[in-house]
């Protein structure tokens, strides 16, 4: 493949967005995308919100899209969004990277954010596979996000039946040993549409504040990311069931509970399935109403629409990070 540097690509890496999200008190989206349609919902969304924009892509999303498609679908992003009006900030992130190699790879491929998520390792195998990472980022100016704790559900190829939280003692060891940007903790957020299984009428735990809060405590203004973070909005939910879809006992983190996270020194939070829930209802909808309907642009195209709507909505309702781009 092709060996590109980030910066030919008009991105940015993450610091600079980072350190005015701990100063503000905002959270940056990082929103995940599969597909040309997510990639301009998503940036359509942040430029109408003034927003900086942390795109990211999972190992599997990388394969299923194609990895010498995503350097000129980032240039794109960045080109579009001055059409729009308003140049933003992007970064192109690995979510989840899965091995060294593969991180090593998106980095020469253009990306300027890597995830290496060792979390399922012991954590000195952690640190040692997230050093390795770190130490070729540094030659590339590309940022790194390490994660400590496990969420439960599915985290791309791997997947968690239990979360285990993180330990804030571990956490300044961790740092200093590695030299990461940025890092994921464990407070009780969870991956997919099915992150509780609560009875009828019954509220989703809180997140543990507790252990976000000794965790500032203990390494001040440090950037952390919040992975699960989706809301699994009923209103979607709802449609897809109404348009034949069989989605149930799905959960979410409340808003409300986002909002409190992003005033901390959470500045990176991960939304993907809300985004996939938003657009299958919509093209569920289109061939309801519409069982004729063939051409892609058809139900593509109001199912994008509602991805913009939702994006929007996430960065002034929820983030906080509308308006920052000034
Ligand atoms: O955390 C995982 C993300 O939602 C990406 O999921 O591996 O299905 O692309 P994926
Ligand atoms: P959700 O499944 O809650 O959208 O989380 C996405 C995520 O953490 C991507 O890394
Ligand atoms: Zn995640």
């Amino acid at each position: 493949m092709k060996k590109r540097h980030y910066k030919e690509l008009g991105l940015v890496n993450t610091k600079a967005m980072f350190a005015q999200a701990l100063k503000e008190q905002f959270a940056v989206p990082a929103y995940n995308f599969n597909n040309m349609e997510q990639l301009q919902a998503i940036v359509t969304g942040c430029a109408r919100s003034a927003s900086p924009l942390i795109l990211q892509v999972s190992g599997s999303a990388r394969k299923y899209i194609g990895a010498s498609f995503l350097p000129h679908m980032a240039k794109a992003a960045v080109e579009f969004s001055a059409e729009l009006g308003t140049p933003l900030p992007i970064a192109l992130h690995l979510d989840h990277g899965g091995s060294v190699e593969l991180a090593k790879e998106c980095i020469d491929s253009g990306f300027s954010s890597v995830m290496i998520d060792a979390s399922h390792e012991p954590f000195q195998e952690n640190i040692r596979i997230t050093k390795e990472v770190v130490a070729y980022a540094r030659e590339h100016d590309v940022s790194v996000e390490a994660e400590l704790g496990v969420l439960a559900g599915i985290e791309d190829e791997v997947s968690a039946e239990h979360s285990t939280y993180t330990q804030p003692q571990e956490v300044e060891e961790f740092l200093q040993a590695t030299g990461v940007d940025s890092l994921a903790i464990s407070i009780g957020t969870s991956h997919g549409a099915y992150k509780f299984k609560l009875k009828p009428g019954e509220e989703p735990p809180p997140l543990r504040f507790d252990i976000l809060e000794e965790i500032e405590r203990l390494v001040p203004g440090f950037p952390i990311v919040l992975h699960g973070a989706s809301s699994v909005l009923p209103k979607y939910v709802e449609m897809i069931n109404q348009y034949g879809g069989k989605m149930e006992n799905t959960a979410g983190i409340p808003e409300e509970q986002l909002r409190r996270a992003t005033a901390s020194a959470v500045c990176k939070v991960n939304i993907d399935s809300d985004g996939r829930l938003a657009m299958t209802a919509v093209i569920r909808r289109v061939f309801a109403e519409k069982p004729g309907e063939f051409d892609p642009r058809k139900y593509l195209g109001p199912a994008r629409e509602a991805l913009i709507e939702l994006i929007m909505h996430k960065n002034s309702e929820v983030l906080g990070s509308a308006g920052r781009v000034r």
